[in-house]
């Protein structure tokens, strides 16, 4: 007897759906995706973000709306950024009770605290009238120390509006420790910490400079990291875990899954991934055009994250995919 050739057919596994469906290695859960939602301070109404089709400037009240839709698709969390209408050197808005962002806070907390995990940006962009994410040396630069002295008092009044994991995104060295020992000295040590440990100085951030009317000048290259480097990615990472991260992030997603699948390989906390306005604004552009299938894409995307090793993903999509999920 000659062996039949070919002796391999991994084609098998490919046979037919029901075959397919049983041998996926990575599945999508509506309970891994977050969305994040932007408030604006002073609109009477919610109004479309132009650079981000289908996601809008929610009013505290549309807020509303937005985060319970959110818990009923089954969504792990929602990501709260705040766009207020006065900014100053400071970024007083970011530590006040009722600084919108704290505000929004306290709604989503109050409407589906018990349902999903409230989580907000710590970071002072949006609050600061020249842009960066943290305050000023005279010189100019970015003062690392006295913007995590911000932070701390930050995190208290977002823990104090009621979120419940704190995304700190600013790329300020220490960050992650300087939080986490201003709410434990508070008797907060139930609130959770994301580090954006692997942030990017990225052009995929477009839309969302956009979208919170960043008045920035300039860029983030002291702070953000380099796209050409892997390594750092990782150091940030372990860096951030030994300061007591809950769970690291990877941002963007898209276009950095070689340090994600790095950091996942070898983190003890969860690793997260954002996949940023830029990624989410390209996908609807093509679609529009009718240039790519809108939803196969979406769905590739995010299960090619999920399978460089995020836990869960940051996505604006989370609630109509979640939909989807949950349709089939
Ligand atoms: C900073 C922050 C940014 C994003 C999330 N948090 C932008 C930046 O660093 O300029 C980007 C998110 C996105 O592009 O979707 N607060």
């Amino acid at each position: 007897m000659t062996a039949q050739f070919p002796a391999v057919r991994p084609r098998r596994l490919r046979r037919s759906e029901p075959v397919r469906r049983l041998m996926a290695e990575t599945r999508l859960d509506p309970a891994q995706l977050v969305l994040p939602l932007f408030v604006r301070e002073g609109f009477a109404e919610p109004r479309p973000i132009v650079s981000m089709p289908g996601v809008l400037h929610h009013t505290l009240d549309s807020l509303r709306g937005a985060v319970t839709e959110a818990a009923s698709a089954g969504l792990g969390g929602v990501m709260l950024f705040g766009i207020p209408e006065q900014r100053d050197a400071l970024g007083s808005g970011a530590t006040d009770p009722d600084g919108i962002l704290n505000r929004a806070t306290r709604v989503a907390a109050e409407e589906v605290g018990g349902d999903l995990v409230v989580q907000t940006d710590l970071c002072l962009d949006e609050f600061t009238d020249h842009g960066h994410c943290g305050v000023l040396a005279p010189d100019g630069s970015v003062d690392n120390d006295a913007t995590l002295e911000r932070y701390r008092d930050m995190a208290l009044a977002q823990a104090e509006a009621g979120s419940q994991l704190l995304g700190l995104s600013g790329m300020m060295d220490g960050q992650v420790a300087a939080v986490r020992e201003a709410l434990d000295g508070a008797g907060r040590s139930d609130v959770l910490l994301l580090g954006y440990a692997a942030k990017y100085a990225s052009a995929f951030f477009g839309p969302f400079r956009d979208a919170v009317e960043s008045a920035l000048q300039g860029d983030r290259r002291t702070y953000q990291l380099d796209p050409a480097n892997r390594r750092e990615g990782r150091r940030e990472a372990v860096l951030d875990i030994e300061e007591g991260a809950d769970v690291v992030m990877v941002k963007p997603a898209m276009s950095y899954l070689d340090v994600l699948a790095d950091v996942a390989a070898t983190s003890p906390v969860p690793v997260w991934a954002y996949q940023v306005s830029g990624e989410y604004a390209m996908v609807e552009a093509a679609a529009a055009n009718g240039w790519i299938e809108r939803e196969r894409t979406i769905l590739e995307t995010l299960t090619g994250i999920r399978r460089a090793g995020a836990d869960a993903v940051l996505t604006y999509w989370a609630t109509e995919v979640a939909g989807w999920l949950r349709g089939r």
